[in-house]
Protein backbone atom coordinates (compact mmCIF):
# COMPACT_ATOMS: atom_id res chain seq x y z
CA UNK A 1 0.00 0.00 0.00
CA UNK A 2 1.70 3.63 -0.89
CA UNK A 3 1.12 6.71 1.03
CA UNK A 4 3.16 5.14 3.97
CA UNK A 5 6.51 5.75 3.19
CA UNK A 6 8.29 8.92 5.64
CA UNK A 7 5.48 9.05 7.96
CA UNK A 8 6.15 8.88 11.40
CA UNK A 9 3.59 5.95 13.13
CA UNK A 10 3.06 5.36 17.09
CA UNK A 11 1.93 2.13 17.68
CA UNK A 12 0.95 0.71 20.91
CA UNK A 13 0.57 -3.44 21.63
CA UNK A 14 3.06 -3.50 19.08
CA UNK A 15 4.75 -6.64 20.87
CA UNK A 16 2.08 -9.50 19.72
CA UNK A 17 -0.67 -9.96 17.50
CA UNK A 18 -2.29 -6.58 15.70
CA UNK A 19 0.07 -4.28 16.64
CA UNK A 20 3.06 -6.16 15.82
CA UNK A 21 2.00 -6.88 12.55
CA UNK A 22 0.67 -3.23 11.87
CA UNK A 23 4.50 -1.92 12.87
CA UNK A 24 6.23 -4.53 11.04
CA UNK A 25 3.64 -3.59 7.54
CA UNK A 26 4.18 -0.02 8.24
CA UNK A 27 8.42 -0.56 8.41
CA UNK A 28 8.11 -2.40 5.19
CA UNK A 29 6.71 0.67 3.89
CA UNK A 30 8.63 3.00 4.89
CA UNK A 31 7.04 4.47 7.92
CA UNK A 32 9.11 5.50 10.98
CA UNK A 33 8.05 4.17 14.09
CA UNK A 34 7.45 4.42 17.97
CA UNK A 35 6.43 1.71 19.45
CA UNK A 36 4.85 0.32 22.38
CA UNK A 37 4.10 -2.35 24.47
CA UNK A 38 3.49 -3.56 28.02
CA UNK A 39 5.78 -6.32 27.95
CA UNK A 40 9.93 -5.39 27.19
CA UNK A 41 10.65 -8.37 25.36
CA UNK A 42 8.07 -9.23 22.77
CA UNK A 43 8.53 -5.03 22.07
CA UNK A 44 11.94 -5.74 21.46
CA UNK A 45 11.55 -8.89 19.17
CA UNK A 46 9.28 -6.53 17.43
CA UNK A 47 11.62 -3.91 17.01
CA UNK A 48 14.62 -6.46 15.48
CA UNK A 49 11.90 -8.09 12.95
CA UNK A 50 11.38 -4.67 11.44
CA UNK A 51 14.69 -4.79 10.46
CA UNK A 52 15.14 -0.71 11.37
CA UNK A 53 15.55 1.16 14.72
CA UNK A 54 12.60 2.40 15.92
CA UNK A 55 12.14 4.40 18.83
CA UNK A 56 10.55 2.01 21.91
CA UNK A 57 8.54 2.93 25.02
CA UNK A 58 7.80 -0.33 26.84
CA UNK A 59 4.85 0.45 29.79
CA UNK A 60 1.72 0.47 30.58
CA UNK A 61 -0.98 2.37 28.72
CA UNK A 62 -2.60 2.73 31.89
CA UNK A 63 -0.51 5.06 32.92
CA UNK A 64 -0.72 9.19 31.53
CA UNK A 65 2.98 9.20 31.71
CA UNK A 66 3.63 6.23 29.28
CA UNK A 67 1.26 8.16 26.50
CA UNK A 68 3.20 11.57 27.18
CA UNK A 69 6.96 9.84 26.42
CA UNK A 70 4.78 8.12 23.21
CA UNK A 71 4.70 11.64 21.66
CA UNK A 72 7.37 13.20 22.94
CA UNK A 73 9.73 10.07 21.22
CA UNK A 74 8.27 10.75 17.69
CA UNK A 75 8.30 14.45 17.85
CA UNK A 76 12.20 14.37 19.88
CA UNK A 77 13.24 11.45 17.29
CA UNK A 78 11.86 12.11 13.73
CA UNK A 79 10.55 15.97 14.27
CA UNK A 80 6.80 14.34 13.19
CA UNK A 81 4.29 12.95 14.10
CA UNK A 82 1.00 11.75 11.26
CA UNK A 83 -0.10 7.90 12.59
CA UNK A 84 -1.24 6.95 15.51
CA UNK A 85 -2.65 3.79 15.70
CA UNK A 86 -3.77 2.52 19.19
CA UNK A 87 -3.42 -1.03 19.52
CA UNK A 88 -3.05 -2.45 23.29
CA UNK A 89 -5.22 -4.80 25.09
CA UNK A 90 -6.49 -7.75 26.72
CA UNK A 91 -9.61 -9.36 27.43
CA UNK A 92 -10.54 -10.66 31.17
CA UNK A 93 -14.14 -12.44 30.34
CA UNK A 94 -17.25 -13.17 32.82
CA UNK A 95 -20.76 -13.37 32.42
CA UNK A 96 -22.14 -9.70 34.03
CA UNK A 97 -23.50 -11.05 36.97
CA UNK A 98 -20.34 -12.27 38.56
CA UNK A 99 -18.14 -9.49 36.96
CA UNK A 100 -15.94 -8.27 39.50
CA UNK A 101 -14.99 -4.24 40.13
CA UNK A 102 -11.50 -5.19 39.56
CA UNK A 103 -12.52 -7.30 35.92
CA UNK A 104 -15.07 -4.33 35.44
CA UNK A 105 -12.10 -1.19 35.90
CA UNK A 106 -8.92 -3.44 34.45
CA UNK A 107 -10.83 -3.67 31.15
CA UNK A 108 -12.36 0.01 30.70
CA UNK A 109 -8.94 1.03 31.88
CA UNK A 110 -6.35 -0.45 29.08
CA UNK A 111 -8.77 0.07 26.76
CA UNK A 112 -10.85 3.01 27.25
CA UNK A 113 -8.68 5.24 29.10
CA UNK A 114 -5.32 3.84 27.94
CA UNK A 115 -6.76 4.78 24.03
CA UNK A 116 -7.21 8.80 25.71
CA UNK A 117 -3.75 8.29 27.65
CA UNK A 118 -2.12 7.54 24.04
CA UNK A 119 -4.23 9.18 21.57
CA UNK A 120 -4.91 12.38 23.67
CA UNK A 121 -0.96 13.74 23.80
CA UNK A 122 -0.38 12.68 19.85
CA UNK A 123 -3.82 14.17 18.95
CA UNK A 124 -2.90 17.83 20.66
CA UNK A 125 0.70 17.21 18.83
CA UNK A 126 -0.73 17.00 15.94
CA UNK A 127 -2.71 19.98 16.39
CA UNK A 128 0.27 22.12 16.93
CA UNK A 129 1.66 20.78 13.90
CA UNK A 130 -1.43 21.58 11.40
CA UNK A 131 -1.23 24.50 13.25
CA UNK A 132 2.27 25.76 12.17
CA UNK A 133 2.01 24.18 8.95
CA UNK A 134 -0.75 26.46 8.30
CA UNK A 135 1.25 30.00 9.34
CA UNK A 136 3.94 28.59 6.99
CA UNK A 137 1.14 29.36 4.63
CA UNK A 138 0.36 25.79 3.64
CA UNK A 139 -2.76 23.55 4.05
CA UNK A 140 -1.87 20.79 7.16
CA UNK A 141 -0.98 17.48 5.76
CA UNK A 142 -3.22 14.76 6.91
CA UNK A 143 -3.14 12.92 9.66
CA UNK A 144 -4.39 9.98 11.17
CA UNK A 145 -6.26 8.73 14.56
CA UNK A 146 -6.74 5.16 14.59
CA UNK A 147 -8.14 3.41 17.15
CA UNK A 148 -9.27 -0.50 17.42
CA UNK A 149 -12.96 -1.58 18.69
CA UNK A 150 -14.27 -5.04 18.23
CA UNK A 151 -17.60 -6.27 17.26
CA UNK A 152 -18.06 -6.81 20.65
CA UNK A 153 -18.79 -2.89 20.84
CA UNK A 154 -22.56 -4.23 20.00
CA UNK A 155 -23.00 -6.14 22.62
CA UNK A 156 -21.45 -10.06 23.49
CA UNK A 157 -22.33 -12.91 25.68
CA UNK A 158 -19.39 -12.34 28.87
CA UNK A 159 -17.93 -9.49 27.77
CA UNK A 160 -19.60 -6.30 29.32
CA UNK A 161 -16.73 -4.50 30.49
CA UNK A 162 -14.74 -5.01 26.90
CA UNK A 163 -18.02 -4.24 25.42
CA UNK A 164 -18.60 -0.95 26.87
CA UNK A 165 -14.79 -0.22 26.93
CA UNK A 166 -14.59 -0.65 23.33
CA UNK A 167 -18.18 1.25 22.26
CA UNK A 168 -16.66 3.82 24.51
CA UNK A 169 -13.60 4.07 22.00
CA UNK A 170 -16.40 4.11 19.10
CA UNK A 171 -17.81 7.67 20.46
CA UNK A 172 -14.58 8.59 20.97
CA UNK A 173 -12.95 8.31 17.64
CA UNK A 174 -16.31 9.82 15.88
CA UNK A 175 -15.63 12.93 18.36
CA UNK A 176 -12.04 13.22 17.22
CA UNK A 177 -12.95 13.12 13.44
CA UNK A 178 -15.50 16.40 14.12
CA UNK A 179 -12.97 17.98 16.49
CA UNK A 180 -9.81 17.55 14.28
CA UNK A 181 -11.32 17.99 10.94
CA UNK A 182 -10.12 21.64 10.76
CA UNK A 183 -6.71 20.57 11.73
CA UNK A 184 -6.89 17.97 8.60
CA UNK A 185 -6.29 15.19 11.41
CA UNK A 186 -8.49 12.43 10.32
CA UNK A 187 -9.68 9.70 13.49
CA UNK A 188 -11.36 6.21 12.21
CA UNK A 189 -12.30 2.70 14.25
CA UNK A 190 -11.96 -0.85 13.34
CA UNK A 191 -14.28 -3.21 14.53
CA UNK A 192 -12.66 -6.81 14.29
CA UNK A 193 -14.58 -10.36 14.33
CA UNK A 194 -12.61 -12.96 15.95
CA UNK A 195 -8.53 -12.70 14.50
CA UNK A 196 -6.28 -15.69 15.19
CA UNK A 197 -4.35 -14.38 18.16
CA UNK A 198 -3.74 -15.02 21.79
CA UNK A 199 -6.94 -13.38 22.33
CA UNK A 200 -9.25 -15.93 20.20
CA UNK A 201 -7.16 -18.67 20.33
CA UNK A 202 -9.11 -22.08 22.79
CA UNK A 203 -8.33 -21.32 25.75
CA UNK A 204 -7.72 -24.97 26.86
CA UNK A 205 -4.84 -24.94 24.43
CA UNK A 206 -2.56 -22.08 25.67
CA UNK A 207 -1.79 -20.03 29.12
CA UNK A 208 -1.79 -17.01 28.17
CA UNK A 209 -2.48 -14.31 31.13
CA UNK A 210 -2.50 -10.56 31.76
CA UNK A 211 -2.29 -10.71 35.59
CA UNK A 212 -5.31 -12.46 36.73
CA UNK A 213 -6.83 -12.79 33.15
CA UNK A 214 -6.63 -15.63 30.93
CA UNK A 215 -7.23 -14.80 27.58
CA UNK A 216 -8.69 -17.15 24.90
CA UNK A 217 -12.16 -18.46 24.44
CA UNK A 218 -13.59 -21.53 25.91
CA UNK A 219 -13.58 -24.43 22.95
CA UNK A 220 -17.35 -24.88 23.19
CA UNK A 221 -18.02 -21.00 23.06
CA UNK A 222 -15.30 -19.94 20.53
CA UNK A 223 -17.12 -23.25 17.85
CA UNK A 224 -20.18 -21.72 18.38
CA UNK A 225 -18.95 -18.35 17.68
CA UNK A 226 -16.99 -19.22 14.39
CA UNK A 227 -20.10 -21.33 13.50
CA UNK A 228 -22.09 -17.83 13.35
CA UNK A 229 -19.64 -16.23 10.79
CA UNK A 230 -20.64 -16.36 7.01
CA UNK A 231 -16.68 -16.81 6.65
CA UNK A 232 -16.42 -19.38 8.44
CA UNK A 233 -13.09 -18.87 10.55
CA UNK A 234 -11.16 -16.69 12.17
CA UNK A 235 -9.44 -13.53 10.05
CA UNK A 236 -5.66 -13.71 10.09
CA UNK A 237 -3.19 -10.80 11.50
CA UNK A 238 -2.57 -9.65 7.86
CA UNK A 239 -6.28 -9.50 7.51
CA UNK A 240 -6.87 -7.40 10.14
CA UNK A 241 -3.88 -5.52 9.56
CA UNK A 242 -4.62 -4.47 5.85
CA UNK A 243 -7.37 -2.30 6.95
CA UNK A 244 -5.96 -0.37 9.72
CA UNK A 245 -2.93 0.62 6.99
CA UNK A 246 -5.72 1.43 4.59
CA UNK A 247 -6.88 4.04 7.63
CA UNK A 248 -3.20 5.27 8.33
CA UNK A 249 -2.23 5.60 4.63
CA UNK A 250 -2.87 8.57 2.11
CA UNK A 251 -6.25 6.16 0.47
CA UNK A 252 -8.02 7.43 3.33
CA UNK A 253 -6.99 11.28 3.14
CA UNK A 254 -11.15 11.71 2.72
CA UNK A 255 -12.42 8.80 5.49
CA UNK A 256 -13.12 10.29 8.68
CA UNK A 257 -15.10 9.06 11.35
CA UNK A 258 -15.67 5.29 10.49
CA UNK A 259 -16.14 2.37 11.71
CA UNK A 260 -15.04 -0.18 9.59
CA UNK A 261 -16.16 -3.43 10.17
CA UNK A 262 -13.98 -6.11 9.52
CA UNK A 263 -15.76 -9.40 10.51
CA UNK A 264 -16.33 -12.10 7.62
CA UNK A 265 -19.78 -10.50 7.30
CA UNK A 266 -20.50 -11.60 11.00
CA UNK A 267 -23.35 -8.75 10.86
CA UNK A 268 -25.06 -10.27 7.87
CA UNK A 269 -24.90 -13.39 8.63
N1 LIG B 1 -8.02 -10.73 18.25
C1 LIG B 1 -9.27 -10.36 18.06
O1 LIG B 1 -10.13 -11.13 17.64
C2 LIG B 1 -9.69 -8.95 18.33
C3 LIG B 1 -11.00 -8.60 18.00
C4 LIG B 1 -11.42 -7.30 18.24
C5 LIG B 1 -10.54 -6.39 18.76
N2 LIG B 1 -9.26 -6.77 19.10
C6 LIG B 1 -8.40 -5.77 19.68
O2 LIG B 1 -7.20 -5.71 18.95
C7 LIG B 1 -6.16 -5.21 19.80
C8 LIG B 1 -4.96 -6.11 19.69
O3 LIG B 1 -5.30 -7.40 20.22
P1 LIG B 1 -4.62 -8.75 19.70
O4 LIG B 1 -5.73 -9.67 19.35
O5 LIG B 1 -3.56 -8.45 18.72
O6 LIG B 1 -4.00 -9.28 21.08
P2 LIG B 1 -2.48 -9.68 21.48
O7 LIG B 1 -2.56 -10.12 22.87
O8 LIG B 1 -1.92 -10.59 20.45
O9 LIG B 1 -1.71 -8.27 21.36
C9 LIG B 1 -2.03 -7.21 22.21
C10 LIG B 1 -0.77 -6.58 22.74
O10 LIG B 1 -1.18 -5.50 23.62
C11 LIG B 1 -0.31 -5.52 24.74
N3 LIG B 1 -0.95 -4.91 25.91
C12 LIG B 1 -1.90 -5.43 26.71
N4 LIG B 1 -2.16 -4.59 27.72
C13 LIG B 1 -1.35 -3.52 27.54
C14 LIG B 1 -1.13 -2.32 28.26
N5 LIG B 1 -1.79 -2.06 29.40
N6 LIG B 1 -0.22 -1.43 27.79
C15 LIG B 1 0.47 -1.68 26.66
N7 LIG B 1 0.33 -2.81 25.96
C16 LIG B 1 -0.56 -3.71 26.40
C17 LIG B 1 -0.02 -6.99 24.99
O11 LIG B 1 1.18 -7.15 25.77
C18 LIG B 1 0.09 -7.53 23.58
O12 LIG B 1 1.44 -7.55 23.13
C19 LIG B 1 -6.78 -5.14 21.21
O13 LIG B 1 -7.23 -3.83 21.45
C20 LIG B 1 -7.96 -6.07 21.10
O14 LIG B 1 -8.96 -5.75 22.04
C21 LIG B 1 -8.82 -8.03 18.87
Amino acid sequence: MEGIAGKTAIVTGAGRGIGRGLALALAARGARLVLNDLDQAPLEETAALTGGDPALTAGSVTDAQVGERLTEAALERFGALDVIAACAGYTWDGMFHRMTGDQWRAIVDVHLNGTYNTVRPAYAAMRELARAERERGGQPAARKIVTVSSMSAFGNLGQANYAAAKAGIVGLTRTLAIEGARFNILANSAAFGPIDTRLTRAREQQDERVGEAALGIPQAARDAYLASIPLGRTGTIEEAVGPLLFLASEHANYVSGALLEVNGAAHIG
